[in-house]
């Protein structure tokens, strides 16, 4: 199974990543979460400890150098376009309570920032996790869908566009859909999260009439406490941890996928 979360930022793409990653793992599958999202924090939601001081592969200089040939930065050198990544999730990644976390920091955009060497590396070790990696990969990415290209537009079970009740993030996910069609991904879906009330749900349901709903997950102050009080927000709600384990249900009947090997 390999799902990508995109939407609005601060709609809760981060957990759901989480969330997913954790009822995955929990009932006996591997996991890769893979964290793209150059503000995120999926490690410190998933409770990895000392979280803060993971560096991300787009800054390891000394890497990317050695794979693509160029330095970061160094200007109009020829860098390599297809590097060898297949060790990298072996000797870059960690693991806590049975989820294997990758964080790759900044992808560089727009002008020519798009051609660099951190870029080529973190391109190929995503469609390299997407391609050839048995594991759940589950993608908590930035509000677009530029860590995606027409080679893992193929093997994306789901691409998940979180929404919240609010017209931005409506809007944000009809540009995420035409920006995926536009790949050839056609394998998409909504969770709404943050719902206060049944209108909240109607709201989300009857914006988004041609989308499939994986599922909703309600608004918790107690998210938010655990947020504050630095815990680990995965486990602070019990019902929005139901509604998790409700959308994973929701994706093993819509995506074929084996059974954990035990
Ligand atoms: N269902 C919920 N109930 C209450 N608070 C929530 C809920 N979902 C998310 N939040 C809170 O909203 C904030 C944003 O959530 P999260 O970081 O998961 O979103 P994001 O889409 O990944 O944001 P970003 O775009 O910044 O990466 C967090 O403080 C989180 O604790
Ligand atoms: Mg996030």
């Amino acid at each position: 199974m390999k799902i990508a979360i995109s939407g609005k930022g601060g709609v809760g793409k981060t957990l759901l990543a989480a969330l997913l990653s954790k009822t995955f793992a929990e009932s006996g599958y591997s996991v890769i979460a893979i964290d793209a999202d150059p503000d995120s924090n999926l490690a410190a939601t998933l409770g990895f400890p000392h979280s803060e001081k993971i560096t991300p592969i787009s800054e390891m200089s000394d890497l990317i150098e050695e794979r693509t040939g160029v330095r970061p930065g160094q200007a109009g050198a020829l860098y390599k376009l297809n590097p060898k990544v297949d060790d990298l999730p072996e000797k870059y990644s960690l693991e806590y309570n049975g989820i294997r976390l990758m964080v790759m920091g900044r992808i560089k955009k727009g002008g020519t920032g798009c051609y660099c060497p951190e870029n080529a590396l973190l391109q190929a070790l995503i469609t390299h996790l997407f391609l050839a990696r048995d594991e759940v990969v589950i993608l908590d990415m930035e509000a677009g869908i530029e860590h995606l290209g027409r080679g893992t537009a193929k093997v994306v079970d789901k691409l998940i566009v979180v929404v919240e009740p609010g017209r931005r993030s409506i809007e944000t996910a009809y540009r995420i859909d035409k920006l995926a069609r536009d790949i050839g991904l056609q394998n998409i879906a909504v969770v709404g999260n943050k719902f206060r009330s049944q209108s909240d749900r109607e709201f989300l349901i009857s914006s988004l009439p041609n989308f499939e709903f994986l599922g909703f997950i309600p608004y918790d102050q107690a998210i938010v406490d655990a947020d504050h009080a630095n815990l680990p927000i995965v486990d602070a709600s019990q019902q929005v941890i139901t509604q998790a384990r409700n959308i994973y249900q929701t994706l093993l009947s819509a995506v074929q996928t084996p059974s954990p090997a035990n």
